[in-house]
């Protein structure tokens, strides 16, 4: 792949999984529910690895992450800081689950344009497939939470 092209999918997706931190950090502060809490707490340190293994292979590339500013507002400008008390959380687990699923679908379109006869794209490709399944995992978690919130409405 091109590496302009591939740089703006790394800062996209730098971008993206930074946004994540902020808000599951930001969401954490504002829960009063201590599970919830831990999980969110959890899930932003999952995040923030995910962020350093994606920084780590753009400066491979000799190049500096950067963040994207559009989408980094459109995630987290948002949101103000009493948002929880605003959308509650049913809404918080609904809007935490569409956001992972946007990053598993980005990633596994990205993965798929991958070449791997480059060196460091197959390594590139080791490290999204890994940070995409613990996206599904988060995502099955909020699914799950958001479920069983409805059920007992
Ligand atoms: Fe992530
Ligand atoms: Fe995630």
């Amino acid at each position: 792949m091109n590496r302009n092209i591939l740089l703006k999918w790394l800062n996209w997706f730098y971008t993206l999984e930074m946004s994540q931190v902020e808000l599951y950090l930001n969401q954490a502060k504002q829960s009063n529910d201590t599970y919830l809490t831990g999980v969110l707490l959890n899930m932003a340190e999952t995040e923030t690895k995910h962020a350093k293994s994606i920084k780590e292979i753009i400066i491979k590339l000799d190049s500096q992450p950067m963040l994207v500013d559009k989408l980094l507002s459109q995630i987290i400008g948002l949101l103000p800081a009493q948002l929880f008390s605003i959308i509650g959380e049913y809404n918080l687990l609904w809007y935490n689950f569409t956001l992972e699923s946007i990053a598993i679908h980005d990633y596994r379109f990205f993965l798929s344009f991958l070449d791997i006869n480059s060196k460091i794209e197959r390594e590139l490709a080791v490290v999204l497939l890994n940070n995409m399944i613990e996206e599904d995992l988060h995502r099955h978690w909020f699914k799950g939470q958001w479920d069983s919130f409805k059920r007992n409405k």
